[in-house]
Order: C-alpha cells, then sequence, then structure tokens
C-alpha cells in the first residue's frame, strides 16, 4: 500500500455532477474511497454516483442551506459508514466588468463560494470532530483558484471569493489544530481547465472585449503559464486525492498552486 491509497476512506464531494467535482470524485474512488456525490443537479449527481460504481452514493446538497449541509452530510456518513474526507468544490463563476457588477450576481457569487465553503467546513467539522458521528478527524480540501493569486480583468468578485477561501482554509486549519478536532484543511488554486465553467470564462473574456476571441483567451492564459498549456480535470483531481492522503499527512493550512506556474 502506497501512502496515496484511499482503501476504506469515506469521502464527500460537492459540486461533483460535472467538471473539476466530477473528477475529483472519480479520482478519489480509484485510489479506494468510496464517494458521496453532492450537488444540487439530482440527474447528472446520480449519474456520476452511479459511474463509480457499487457503494458510492448521491446526496442532494446546495452548499448555501445550512440545514441542507446537516442532512446530506448526515446521510452521506450513514450511507458510507463514516466520513474522513470532505472536498468543498461547489463553485459559480460570473464574468463581469466592475463598472457593470450587478449586485445580485456578486451576491450569488459570495453565497456560493464562501458561504457554501464555510458551511462546508463547518459541518465536515461536526462530523469528524471527537463526539461527532465520524468522530475521528479527516481531511477539508477547498477549491480557491489561480484567481485568488493574480489580477485578471473580468473576474473581480470571484477573485474576491476565492481570495476569501484562501484565508477560511488557514483560520479552519488553526481553529482545528487549537481545538483538538484532528482535521486538516487545505485548499488547491486551479488553472484554467476547460470545464463547463471554464470554457464559460474563455468565451466571456471574448464578449467583454478583453481579448479579440475565446482562442485568443486561451492563448493569452496558456503564454501566462510556464507549463505551456491549460489545466485539465485530472491536474485538480490527482493534487486532491494528494492532500486527501496520508502522503500529504504534515501539510495543513496550505494552498496548492495547480495552474502550471501561471500564478507564481
Ligand atoms: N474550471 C476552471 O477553470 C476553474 C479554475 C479555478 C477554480 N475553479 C473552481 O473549481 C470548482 C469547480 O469548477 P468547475 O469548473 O468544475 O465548474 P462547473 O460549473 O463545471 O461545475 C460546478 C458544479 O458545482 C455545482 N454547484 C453550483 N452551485 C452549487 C450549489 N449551490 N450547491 C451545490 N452544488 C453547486 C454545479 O451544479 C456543478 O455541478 C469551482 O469552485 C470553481 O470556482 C475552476
Amino acid at each position: 500500500m502506497t501512502s496515496l491509497d484511499l482503501t476504506g476512506r469515506k469521502a464527500l464531494v460537492t459540486g461533483a455532477a460535472q467538471g473539476l467535482g466530477e473528477g475529483m470524485a472519480q479520482a478519489l474512488a480509484r485510489a479506494g474511497a468510496t464517494v458521496a456525490v453532492a450537488d444540487v443537479q439530482d440527474d447528472l449527481g446520480g449519474k456520476v454516483a452511479a459511474s463509480l460504481g457499487e457503494g458510492h452514493t448521491f446526496v442532494h446538497l446546495d452548499v448555501t442551506d445550512d440545514a441542507g449541509w446537516e442532512s446530506a452530510i448526515g446521510t452521506a456518513a450513514e450511507r458510507l459508514g463514516g466520513l474522513d474526507i470532505v472536498v468543498n468544490n461547489a463553485g459559480v463563476e460570473i464574468t463581469s466588468l466592475i463598472v457593470d457588477v450587478d449586485p445580485e450576481q456578486a451576491k450569488r457569487m459570495l453565497e456560493v463560494n464562501v458561504l457554501g465553503t464555510t458551511l462546508g467546513i463547518k459541518h465536515a467539522f461536526r462530523t469528524m470532530r471527537p463526539g461527532g458521528v465520524a468522530g475521528d478527524g479527516g481531511v477539508v480540501i477547498n477549491t480557491a483558484s489561480v484567481a485568488a493569486t493574480i489580477a485578471f480583468p473580468g473576474i473581480s468578485v470571484y477573485s474576491a471569493t476565492k481570495s476569501a477561501i484562501d484565508r477560511l482554509t488557514r483560520v479552519a486549519a488553526m481553529e482545528s489544530g487549537k481545538l483538538g478536532y484532528g482535521v486538516r484543511v487545505n485548499c488547491i488554486y486551479p488553472g484554467l481547465t476547460p470545464t463547463p465553467m471554464g470554457v464559460g470564462l474563455a468565451n466571456d473574456m471574448a464578449s467583454l472585449g478583453i481579448f479579440e476571441s475565446t482562442e485568443a483567451a486561451v492563448a493569452g492564459v496558456v503564454a501566462l503559464t510556464p507549463s505551456g498549456r491549460l489545466g485539465e480535470v485530472a491536474d485538480m483531481a490527482d493534487a486532491v486525492v494528494f492532500l486527501a492522503s496520508d502522503a500529504s499527512r504534515f501539510v495543513n493550512g496550505a494552498g496548492l498552486p495547480v495552474d502550471g506556474g501561471m500564478g507564481m
């Protein structure tokens, strides 16, 4: 057994019906974990859980809903027979220049990205700390973005929410340590990856006139990336497996760039 092996571990991944979350759920399952796919998209989420095989499950979860979290995480822990890993991946991105920011869209991003991740940490702690229904400790992995480490036009509020996730991660790791929860908390900063969100962002960059075309937007990002390409879902998923596993046992309160060097 390597220290990346997750056999016997139980994981919940939010926003796992598509995109990066789907890839994270697949990679965790391949590493041996049993996975609860959590999302607002019941049809797609159910299909992803079924595709992982027997023992894996889908739970409906709107990450902005505190009571929904309590119910979904309880159901997941009961069906899986415990909980060791929570991946707060669900997020939304709505592109806008600051001069055109729509308050409702800004609030939506703050709600899903910041409140949703905060509630995910809250309920992960309550479940995995001593006395919780899965009280042997565990791991929380949050999904920030390269947007938290660079200044890119058109994604001001989104970038602010991702910087907030970075800071939430540090405070959460400190609280967990000080209060003896036994839960490590880290985050990743994915680079631009062509999921539905990533493709939408590249299209928006062209629509806003920041780049001449979608292709020029992609080329612009690649030009800023030492590794010379966009991200792939598997790049992010493998980083999550590392942070979920004992291979990262002394990594805590950290943010791991998985961006080919774009944000250095
Ligand atoms: N794709 C990229 O280029 C990129 C880069 C950096 C960071 N990220 C971050 O990675 C995460 C995943 O992004 P993605 O590209 O897979 O996006 P995506 O839009 O393809 O998928 C997001 C998933 O989150 C779910 N979701 C949205 N709101 C939710 C809510 N309130 N409750 C539960 N689920 C909800 C959606 O249903 C969807 O399944 C996000 O946090 C995003 O900000 C993405």
